[in-house]
């Protein structure tokens, strides 16, 4: 057995501590999420819904918002935590923010029961739509 990595456990403990912060009073769902940077700082989010369904906002994205606006350097690893019966995939719509701003991150998703699912963002995104798209070209 591999001796438990002390980076990648705070990293863990600070999605499972920002998951209570959860705004979920519709689905019941709390997820968290802690992104670590180059510089070794981590930044924390967890998802925020709204009555008004739609406006609700996922923990991946609260917290690669918030770091992108807070001075993160680039971000190198991030974990996800959920009550799920099993490890949870951020959804379509994280899959594509993060893809744009932490392509290479390693991506670990846990269970508050202790199930754990390795990956990483570029693996979650094949044939994704990027920047290089958007070349200029004419109309
Ligand atoms: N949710 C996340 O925050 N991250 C995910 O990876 C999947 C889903 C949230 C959105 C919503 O608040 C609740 O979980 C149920 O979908």
């Amino acid at each position: 057995m591999t001796a438990p990595d002390p980076q990648e456990a705070a990293l863990v403990a600070a999605a499972a501590e920002v998951r209570g912060a959860a705004r979920c009073p519709y689905s019941g769902f709390a997820v968290g999420c802690a992104l670590r940077d180059r510089s070794g700082r981590i930044w924390t989010g967890a998802n925020v819904e709204n009555a008004s369904y739609t406006l609700g906002l996922c923990a991946e994205r609260v917290a690669i918002f918030y770091a992108l606006t807070h001075g993160a350097d680039a971000i190198e690893s991030i974990a996800v935590v959920t009550g799920a019966d099993r490890p949870a995939a951020p959804c379509g719509a994280c899959r594509q923010i993060l893809f744009e701003f932490a392509a290479d991150a390693d991506l670990l998703l846990v269970t508050t029961g202790g199930a754990e699912l390795r990956t990483r963002v570029r693996d979650l995104v094949p044939f994704a739509f990027d920047a290089s798209f958007l070349a200029p070209r004419e109309p």
